[in-house]
């Protein structure tokens, strides 16, 4: 179904985000059918070019970043004919009385800020100041939202000074995958697992984000957030909070973002011996993070794991351990949920133990599994094994369904003016709140991270963290 006309301005549209990510989604959800004729895409950034010349550097990118998925020729003319540029100056008065000429009365509005946190400020008061803000705009902004409480409550208010809550779309691309929704679906949407999914049925859960690739480029940056800001304060937590938070009366944006800040008020604070970090050296092919970020001092972690808390009485007793780091063994993100040995085992003690295991693949290879015991086939006598019954996203819905990537759903929930899948502000300000004490504490005591090598799965003190409780990671394969 097509969204309604829309006007999308992407500040930073000559980054590497835009090219990568926005530029290609605004594709597949126009090959898809689901952009009106009138829908137009206008790039905003610095750089002093013609739209011919824009319209190429998108096509470049596509052709870069998109491999076989790269359009045809003529669908691929039809897209560009839809987009057109600006260049303006973030900080000063060039281009923005053009860009606002540019813009139509009437249709849905969406400004999307592509671009370092430093710039939203002077990118919000441009809108206001040459009268661009109306209520059918929107602002989509990227994280990082903040370096801390401190810097995203700055932000937060620089951004109400101009819009209301209801307008800012706050980006965390992981809502957006596919099948981090499918985890809503699945918790909502069957009798089956709900009754089961608090401590007393649940012995854990394991939050994995593996990726093989290092911070490559993203150095100056990487460097001054580490894992830990990166990717737990935003992605694996908001992930803890979609299995931990309790059902929301409906799947509406404040029912749904009012339960998940619930989830993080009631985290305990992390005890220090509760968190490893590691930090990945040089491999046979590979440059180790310090040579990576050009800072051979460096004690900033690429891996962190922990072991979480959660004081509810849904959850008092049910450890959560997360981890994610870069330069690891695989590609392989999952949220596993562990569940509780039946009380009395009828079939002899040397029967295999938590056995029960839901385990939602977020990528890649999108799917489910839910592990279950069942007997030994033969004449053997009464031996179990667990095997799993095993989903593929790709192999259940055919081959040729397009498996979204998150960004399209996203930008199209901010046209649609949808912000369930968005963070509010006051729930990244209790991340960062739970997420500050923890780098407060290594700052204070010049903590350094553990040294592991590039395609493990992280420092051996990762695993001594969860073996200390008699549990084990799952593999990373
Ligand atoms: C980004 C982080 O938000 O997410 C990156 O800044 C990380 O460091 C990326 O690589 C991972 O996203 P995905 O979708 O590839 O899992």
């Amino acid at each position: 179904i097509p969204v309604d006309p829309f006007d999308l301005v992407v500040f930073g549209a000559t980054g590497d985000l835009a090219r990568r990510k926005i530029l290609p989604a605004l594709w597949q959800r126009f090959a898809e059918g689901q952009m009106p004729p009138e829908a137009r895409i206008i790039g905003a950034a610095r750089t002093e070019q013609s739209a011919a010349d824009f319209r190429q550097m998108v096509s470049e990118a596509f052709d870069e970043f998109m491999g076989d998925k790269a359009p045809e020729p003529a669908a691929r003319a039809d897209f560009l004919d839809r987009l057109d540029y600006v260049a303006v100056e973030a900080t000063g008065d060039e281009g923005w009385a053009e860009l606002a000429a540019k813009l139509r009365d009437g249709v849905v509005r969406a400004f999307y800020f592509s671009v370092g946190p430093s710039l939203f400020g002077p990118l919000a008061a441009g809108l206001g100041k040459y009268g661009m803000v109306t209520p059918e705009t929107r602002i989509v902004v990227e994280k990082p939202f903040g370096n801390d409480l401190e810097t995203a409550r700055a932000l937060n208010q620089t951004l109400a000074a101009h819009f209301t809550e209801t307008q800012i779309y706050r980006i965390d691309h992981y809502l957006g995958k596919e099948t981090v929704q499918n985890l809503m679906a699945v918790r909502f949407g069957n009798i089956l697992f709900e009754p089961l999914w608090n401590a007393r049925f649940v012995d854990h859960v394991q939050i994995t984000v593996a990726e093989t690739v290092g911070v490559g480029g993203r150095g100056p940056y990487y460097d001054k957030s580490g894992a830990m800001r990166d990717m737990v304060q935003n992605h694996l937590m908001q992930l803890l909070c979609l299995i931990a938070m309790e059902p929301p009366h409906k799947f509406e944006p404040d029912a749904v973002r009012d339960e998940k800040l619930k989830v993080i008020h009631a985290l305990d604070p992390v005890e220090p011996q509760h968190v490893v970090r590691g930090q990945y050296g040089g491999g046979a092919a590979t440059p180790s993070y310090r040579d990576e970020v050009e800072n051979p001092a460096s004690t900033t972690e690429s891996y962190v794991a922990l072991k979480v808390g959660i004081s509810s009485w849904r959850w008092k007793g049910t450890p959560f351990y997360l981890r994610t780091g870069k330069r690891l063994r695989s590609r392989a993100s999952e949220i596993a949920v562990i569940f509780r040995d039946p009380p009395h085992s009828i079939f002899g003690e040397d029967a295999p133990w938590k056995a029960n295991m839901l385990v939602i693949r977020l990528q890649p290879d999108e799917g489910m599994t839910l592990k279950v015991m069942i007997k030994e086939p033969g004449p053997g006598g009464m031996r179990l094994k667990d095997v799993a019954l095993d989903m593929s996203f790709a192999e259940a819905l055919g081959d040729d369904m397009h498996i979204p990537d998150a960004y399209e759903r996203l930008i199209m929930d901010v046209i649609r003016g949808n912000q369930t899948l968005f963070m509010r502000g006051d729930e990244v300000e209790a991340a960062w709140a739970w997420t500050d004490p923890i780098i407060a504490h290594w700052q204070k005591f010049a903590d350094r991270p553990f040294a592991y090598d590039p395609g493990s799965s992280g420092p051996d003190e990762a695993l001594k963290l969860i073996h200390l409780d008699q549990r084990s990671w799952r593999e990373i394969r």
